[in-house]
């Protein structure tokens, strides 16, 4: 626990590390009441450090030291100082031999950090500094050594004994103990390391690499789950291939392995050979899992399998360099699953994520760079700016370049820095060389933090035919950055001409075969563009497939976006431009009242969406979701949530009682369509036929009731089951609400990752989601304060996604959150800092809602004993 004030640590104090580790040789010694650590490390000062007679400093973290030995020789107390959370020892050789044996107690391990048991089987979290929570060792990136681990623990408990890379030794000794020895060829850092012990059954797979060798595939599960990974067997074979075909990746080590387990702080770690899965992310049957589940779920095995070459292979020199390894790798995953599916949809997910929640963090008080310059708590920065708008930059760099030469520049990355840690910088680099582009002014992108703003205009000269289009780019102030300069933006665009039809961009006069879309490069604060040949006044489709995380401004009429809806060319465009005409509808009628006229054209587009069955199902789905109320929320001033909720409730009501037949007639045409399949197809026509229900049940339809009734009780897949409980929970039918929560419970509450669907379903619902309904759910024997998935889905869920609720005027939901993150910092404060979220946007707020925002945030700053990850977040946040 902390004693004094957190350390800030500046990207500008990088030094190479004094001292080198070639090999690591690990000893565990595994027991219920704890476990020792035998760790012998080959050292040898760097030759590429100027610091000739530094002491060697090894990280550590609620460790027991039991013995020092150097060179054979074991060292006495006055050799070496233990100060907690470093062990140091003065004066070494040039070369050394050091064992360090450690005790430590992984049973109460509550953090999820380092080495701790979940369900009765022992396992390790070590990304950023857990691995410093077993043993003392140069945590960071850049040390890189070879692993060779010896497990050994009781073989009733554990027949079951795992770490990265080959099994080279195995045996018996003496108490029914055994013994498995693994040896990992490849040099890592320590944050790569991982150990599993437990009882757990094997399920093997082979996948048959570009190169011809057989790869063993392997997934251990709890004996209760063995019917769950077919999928993700699936998935991990699809994204070995597509990292060949795609990126020239062949998989390295002989042996590739998953493992699930039930507590886990993130969703899933790329451990070399050796992944270890949240159980929520990797485990499904059809009975189970949604689609969504199914959807995430091979994006994630995909992800962490990626890793092994974006983040093992060649991996951070530093954490400021984070997003080398996890933009690229999400910028990687969302390719390929764009490829699994249907790329627009998919395009649409990662835009919705990132414009409500990226926008918004990029817009608030933690808002930081792609790379970082400082930091207090390194877990605080897996964020949405490192991930996702991290992928975005990725994504820039392949438009501006062009597939081919992406390739040609992640060719040579993979090449260049293979077994290194580098930076971002380098990762720039390798493209810049391979292309002979310049991407000085890009790099931009990785150092400033903020939004930039597009604000585009334009005119029309109908006597030249030239249509003007002038945009002008600004970034807005961040916590400790002003006056940004401007940014290298690839800005995707076509125009539309009367009847709908795309036109010729012709730059210049005169030149014909011009395309029908172009890249427009944004390097200065403003540019004007002229088309020519242009014959009347065009519609323009700006940004397309969203070319760069930008927000675009420019007055669109609700006509002009009417058209683009059922004629822009480019798929994302048209749901973008239904997202755009939805918000100016539901923002009109925020504070207006109740008998306000509701935009008819809104009503006729959607009939139309609804009932014409030759469009895409899969766009029809997405473009019949209205923006959530996080997004209203995020672009507005001063919002009053409960105002935005009345106001999109509204919405949604007037067009579920307009429509009422067409939602029938969609719900009768897309039902019972043939056995269970996970294809685009059938996924659009799960989401349209629930998307009807739940409108149905939003006006309490009384058909549509009787429909949810039997499908909540035939449905043959979760999808279809929740759906209907999710309908019927978020209706005015009390009686069938409870009805249907119970039997639902009661048919599933043998299985964690359906009861958290359970408990998520409730604690976002404004009808079955009030305080102290939440309360209720926190009391129930289901809830587990020491399993991060039920703290989500249940606190979680409850702040993040039952908004109206969380933001009751009385400040209730402030003041509910603020105490569970004082309970919470104690046994998992990275679980706690994640929580503080909501509360650090309350600036965004009305001033009723803002102040005790604030004041629940003080309550959390002046607990005593307030962990580093939630000081950092909640002392950023009331910053002035
Ligand atoms: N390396 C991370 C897991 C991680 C994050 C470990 C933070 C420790 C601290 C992993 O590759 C990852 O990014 N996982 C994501 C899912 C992914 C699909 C974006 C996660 O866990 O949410
Ligand atoms: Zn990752």
């Amino acid at each position: 626990m902390r004693t004094s004030q957190p350390q800030t640590i500046y990207l500008s104090d990088y030094k190479v590390p004094a001292y080198l580790v070639d090999t690591v040789d690990l000893r565990f010694e595994l027991f219920e009441d704890g476990a020792r650590v035998h760790s012998t490390l080959e050292v040898r000062r760097n030759p590429e450090s100027g610091e000739v007679s530094a002491p060697l400093e090894l990280d550590g973290d609620s460790l027991t030291l039991e013995s020092v030995t150097l060179d054979g020789a074991e060292l006495a107390e006055g050799d070496y100082e233990d100060r907690g959370d470093q062990l140091v020892v003065r004066s070494v050789p040039e070369q050394f031999s050091l064992t360090v044996v450690t005790w430590i107690e992984p049973q109460n391990n509550t953090r999820l950090e380092g080495l701790y048991k979940s369900s009765g089987m022992f396992c390790t979290q070590c990304e950023a500094e857990g691995f410093r929570c077993i043993t003392f060792f140069p945590d960071r990136p850049d040390v890189m050594a070879r692993f060779r681990t010896r497990i050994e623990a009781n073989r009733d408990a554990y027949p079951v004994l795992l770490s990265n890379g080959n099994d080279v030794e195995k045996g018996e000794l003496e108490n029914g103990r055994h013994f498995v020895t693994w040896e990992d060829p490849f040099p890592k850092p320590c944050y790569l390391f991982a150990l599993v012990a437990g009882d757990l059954v094997e399920k093997r797979d082979t996948f048959s690499t570009c190169s011809g060798r057989d790869i063993d595939l392997r997934m251990y599960v709890e004996p209760r789950n063995a019917e769950k990974c077919d999928h993700a067997m699936d998935s991990l074979k699809r994204s070995m291939r597509w990292d060949e075909e795609v990126y020239g990746r062949e998989y390295d080590l002989d042996i590739f392995m998953i493992v699930a387990v039930d507590d886990f702080n993130m969703g899933a770690m790329e451990n070399k050979g050796l992944n270890i899965f949240n159980s929520s992310c990797v485990l499904a049957s059809q009975e189970t899992a949604t689609d969504m589940a199914f959807q995430r779920i091979e994006a994630i095995v995909a992800h962490e399998y990626f890793h092994n070459w974006s983040g093992n292979r060649v991996t951070c020199r530093d954490w400021f360099q984070l997003s080398l390894k996890e933009g690229f790798t999400v910028f990687r995953d969302s390719q390929f699953s764009a490829d699994m599916g249907s790329p627009t949809v998919k395009r649409i997910e990662d835009v919705t994520l990132l414009r409500t929640a990226q926008f918004a963090e990029d817009g608030g008080p933690m808002a930081h760079p792609v790379r970082p310059a400082s930091y207090m708590e390194i877990s605080n920065f897996y964020t949405l700016t490192i991930y996702e708008k991290g992928a975005e930059v990725v994504r820039m760099i392949h438009t501006l370049l062009g597939p081919d030469m992406f390739r040609k520049g992640s060719d040579l990355y993979f090449e260049r820095h293979d077994g290194q840690a580098v930076t971002t910088d380098d990762f720039v680099k390798a493209m810049e060389d391979a292309s002979g582009r310049d991407l000085g002014q890009f790099r931009l992108w990785y150092e400033q933090a903020g939004t930039p703003v597009l604000n585009v205009s334009d005119d029309y000269d109908a006597g030249k035919g030239v249509y003007r289009l002038t945009i002008e780019q600004s970034i807005p102030d961040t916590p400790g950055q002003t006056n940004k300069k401007p940014q290298h933006i690839p800005f995707a665009l076509g125009l539309l001409g009367k009847d709908g039809q795309p036109l010729a961009l012709q730059l210049e006069s005169g030149y014909s075969g011009a395309p029908m879309e172009r890249v427009l490069e944004l390097t200065e604060a403003v540019h004007t563009f002229e088309f020519h040949g242009v014959e009347s006044r065009p519609v323009p489709s700006l940004l397309r497939h969203f070319s760069a995380p930008v927000r675009v401004r420019y007055n669109w009429t609700r006509e002009q976006l009417l058209f683009l809806m059922s004629h822009d060319p480019d798929g994302f465009n048209r749901w973008d431009a239904g997202q755009r005409l939805a918000v100016d509808v539901i923002q009109s009628l925020v504070g207006a009242p109740d008998d306000t006229e509701i935009e008819p054209r809104l009503v006729e587009a959607y009939r139309k969406l609804i009932s014409d069955a030759d469009l895409d199902q899969a766009l029809v789905a997405k473009m019949l979701q209205l923006p959530s109320e996080a997004y209203l929320i995020e672009l507005s001033e001063n919002a009053d949530v409960p105002a935005i909720h009345r106001a999109r409730d509204a919405v949604l009501r007037h067009l579920a009682g307009a429509l009422k037949g067409e939602l029938l007639a969609c719900y009768q045409r897309h039902q019972g369509s043939g056995p269970y399949e996970i294809t685009p197809e059938a996924i659009a026509r799960r989401s349209l036929r629930n998307t009807a229900l739940a409108w149905l049940l939003l006006i309490n339809d009384e058909d549509g009731r009787t429909l949810a009734v039997s499908q909540l009780n035939d449905a043959d897949n979760m999808t279809d089951r929740m759906g209907a409980l999710r309908a019927l929970v978020n209706s005015g039918f009390e009686a069938d609400r409870q009805q249907a929560l119970d039997d639902f419970y009661d048919r599933f509450q043998d299985d964690p990752q359906v009861v958290e669907q359970w408990f998520s379903v409730q604690a976002a619902s404004d009808q079955a989601g009030q305080l102290s309904d939440i309360r209720k759910l926190l009391e129930h024997p289901a809830f587990d304060w020491k399993n991060p998935n039920k703290i989500r889905s249940v606190v979680g869920a409850f702040a993040g996604q039952n908004l109206a609720a969380f933001h009751n005027p009385d400040g209730s939901g402030y003041e509910f959150l603020a105490d569970q993150v004082c309970r919470l910092d104690d046994s998992n404060p990275q679980i706690a800092a994640r929580l503080v979220t909501p509360l650090t946007r309350w600036r965004k707020f009305a001033f009723a809602y803002s102040a005790q925002m604030k004041s629940a945030l003080e309550r959390i700053r002046d607990k005593s004993g307030l962990s580093r990850d939630v000081y950092e977040v909640v002392h950023k946040s009331l910053a002035e």
